[in-house]
């Protein structure tokens, strides 16, 4: 047989290699991806909050705290900010009572399947508005429109009333319908949307600040 030059591209030998050490690449990678995650959504604890260290999940007790959104210029979106103490229904929470308020609200909007409508950190319908940020909406605030509805006057009492008897407060065109949803378990939810909302989501939903906006400026409220 004659010399052939033989192009490395139909070499079967080395695509074998080639594909040997994409895959341990690809591994390696997604195992350390793995670990970093894991690092990133582990819930903090209360001495976090105490001494002013910043996680992405805080712990139950950020409850106890006033919870802000402020745009990072760094980053170029809006980080929750943990700032001073609030009482959360007129006390402060125990390590664990908070974390069994926490764990009522997160099972009853399993039981209730709040999902089938709303949004939760990027999983759930868009049939209503998106939740992640709904303890930081403005409405919801000392002389928000949500809260003068229900004629009470704290965020987490406002947001138990409604979730109680959404159908009494009908703001927009689709109405909630009401769940049967109890005193405690209305706690509970509320425990889990303040906690939800000082979750760093990296700006998620891109669009919360933009409603808030439109709030701002006295136009109808982004739904
Ligand atoms: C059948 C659909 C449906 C289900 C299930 C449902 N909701 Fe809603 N929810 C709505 C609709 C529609 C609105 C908008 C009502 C309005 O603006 O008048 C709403 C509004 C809200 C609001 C106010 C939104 C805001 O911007 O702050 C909160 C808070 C809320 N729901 C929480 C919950 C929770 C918690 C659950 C589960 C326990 C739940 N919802 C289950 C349909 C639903």
């Amino acid at each position: 047989m004659a010399n052939k030059n033989v192009s490395v591209w139909t070499s079967i030998p080395f695509w074998r290699r080639s594909a040997a050490w994409v895959t341990g690449f690809a591994t390696i990678l997604l195992i350390w991806l793995s670990f970093d995650t894991l690092g990133q959504i582990t819930m903090g604890t209360d001495a976090d909050l105490l001494n002013k260290v910043t996680k992405r999940v805080p712990a139950a007790t950020v409850i106890n705290y006033k919870i802000g959104y402020e745009m990072s210029k760094e980053r170029g979106h809006e980080v929750p900010t943990i700032g001073e103490k609030q009482p959360f229904f007129g006390k402060e929470w125990s390590d664990k009572d908070a974390a069994a308020l926490l764990h009522l609200g997160k099972l009853t909007s399993q039981a209730k399947n709040c999902m089938d409508c709303h949004t939760l950190l990027g999983n759930g319908a868009y049939y209503a508005p998106d939740l992640t940020k709904a303890w930081l909406d403005p409405a919801w605030q000392d002389g928000g429109p949500l809260q003068g509805m229900t004629g009470k006057s704290t965020v987490e009492e406002a947001i138990a009333e409604f979730l109680q008897n959404p159908s009494q407060y009908p703001t927009h065109a689709r109405m909630m319908p009401n769940l049967g949803i109890t005193a405690d378990e209305a706690k509970g939810l509320v425990a889990f949307l303040k906690h939800m909302s000082s979750i760093d989501t990296n700006g998620f939903p891109r669009n919360f600040s933009k409603s808030v906006e439109t709030f701002k400026a006295g136009g109808t409220h982004a739904r």
